[in-house]
């Protein structure tokens, strides 16, 4: 490791400043059934260096937050809102400064990444074109940029030479970080970057993306329905729920405590939060399913599966509130999290419906 540090070339050392501003950002796909609003108004911000993470479960609008930051979004989607990168406007970019930032200032890790690698061509190779392609440096220096982050992921630099063929999926989707961080972008999209794999691979190549996070001080997003992962790897946490945050602030205090019920139910669904020696509860799944949102409810988006929820969850919409420790929650009912707390963890909590407890 201290050897690759040594190699790493000045500009990858180099401390990115990137810091990124989303507000009010608002996502409605087009579809044959009218427009489909995905998200609808996420606000965060992510300082410079610290990482992120975006949790939800399927269909929560975790992708399209992605896809909206890299500008990746198909033709026909409304976009609205302001995503500042260290204080430009990407939502009002052109084209052609769009393909600057593209890379140079974001790189996009997915979990099908490992797939897009060219079969015909060795992964060192790749990963050189993919530098001169945005750089003006010289071919040596490009290798040699690629054999530190090789070994930066775990990788012999001399396996360079390989096709991906050759590689486990473990090892592409190694190579495909390195690729991602062969450019100094100082944010690192990372979504779900590795379910595909199994849970051995996942935890190696999550401690050398941590690992990487903290040696080249980059901002990253990490996007995932695991928890567990989060709280492994995040300085904040962002929870969505049904194209809104629902909750957030930092990971420890939103993980240890949380204030949404969505957020106490997703915390009892996974069970990798456990402390050492403590005995594995049962695993509660929040009964019901996502509201379409090609015609979102009015009020919250949580009140059909909420056992909290009364008559004015249904009427307003409740607002995303800042706290003072740095936490934000939206929810009608934040009074009684402490006593909803102490029956979350059973399952009849959450099988008799919405609410029940009110
Ligand atoms: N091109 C599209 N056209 C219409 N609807 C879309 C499109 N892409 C995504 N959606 C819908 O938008 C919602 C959010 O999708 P998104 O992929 O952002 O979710 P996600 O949280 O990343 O889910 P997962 O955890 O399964 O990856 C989903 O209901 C999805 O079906
Ligand atoms: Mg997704």
């Amino acid at each position: 490791m201290t050897n690759s540090k040594t190699n790493l070339d000045a500009r990858l050392e180099r401390k990115p400043s990137v810091e990124l501003s989303v507000r009010d950002l608002k996502v409605s796909y087009r579809t044959r059934n009218g427009y489909f609003h995905a998200l609808d108004g996420i606000d965060f911000d992510l300082q410079p260096g610290s990482v992120l993470g975006l949790v939800g479960e399927s269909g929560c609008g975790k992708s399209t937050v992605v896809k909206a930051l890299m500008r990746l979004l198909p033709e026909g989607t409304k976009v609205t809102g302001e995503v500042k990168l260290d204080g430009d406007d990407l939502l009002a970019m052109g084209q052609s400064e769009l393909r600057d930032v593209r890379w140079n200032k974001i790189s996009l890790v997915t979990q099908s990444a490992m797939n897009s690698l060219d079969p015909v061509v060795c992964i060192g190779d790749q990963i050189v074109e993919s530098i001169l392609a945005h750089e003006k440096v010289s071919k040596d220096i490009a290798w040699e940029r690629a054999e530190s982050l090789f070994e930066l992921v775990g990788l012999l630099p001399k396996r360079l030479h390989e096709f991906p063929h050759q590689f486990s999926g473990g090892m592409r989707q190694r190579a495909v970080i390195a690729m991602a961080l062969s450019l100094n972008a100082g944010l690192l999209l990372a979504d779900e970057p590795t379910t595909a794999l199994d849970p051995i691979m996942q935890d190696q190549i999550m401690a050398s993306i941590r690992k990487i996070q903290e040696m080249l001080k980059r901002s990253m997003i990490l996007v995932t329905h695991d928890i567990g992962l989060v709280a492994e790897n995040c300085d904040t946490v962002a929870v969505m729920y049904a194209g809104k945050i629902v909750e957030a602030g930092p990971v420890q205090e939103v993980l240890v405590s949380p204030e949404h019920p969505y957020t106490i139910g997703l915390h009892n669904a996974f069970p990798r939060m456990l402390e050492e020696g403590q005995e594995r509860p049962p695993l509660i799944s929040i009964a019901g399913s996502l509201p379409n949102l090609l015609d979102p409810p009015k009020g919250c988006r949580f009140q059909n599966r909420c056992p909290l929820a009364s008559e004015i969850c249904s009427a307003e919409e409740p607002t995303l509130i800042q706290k003072s420790n740095g936490r934000r929650v939206a929810c009608h009912h934040v009074d009684k999290t402490e006593q909803f707390r102490t029956i979350a963890n059973k399952s009849e909590t959450w099988a008799i419906g919405a609410g029940d407890l009110t």
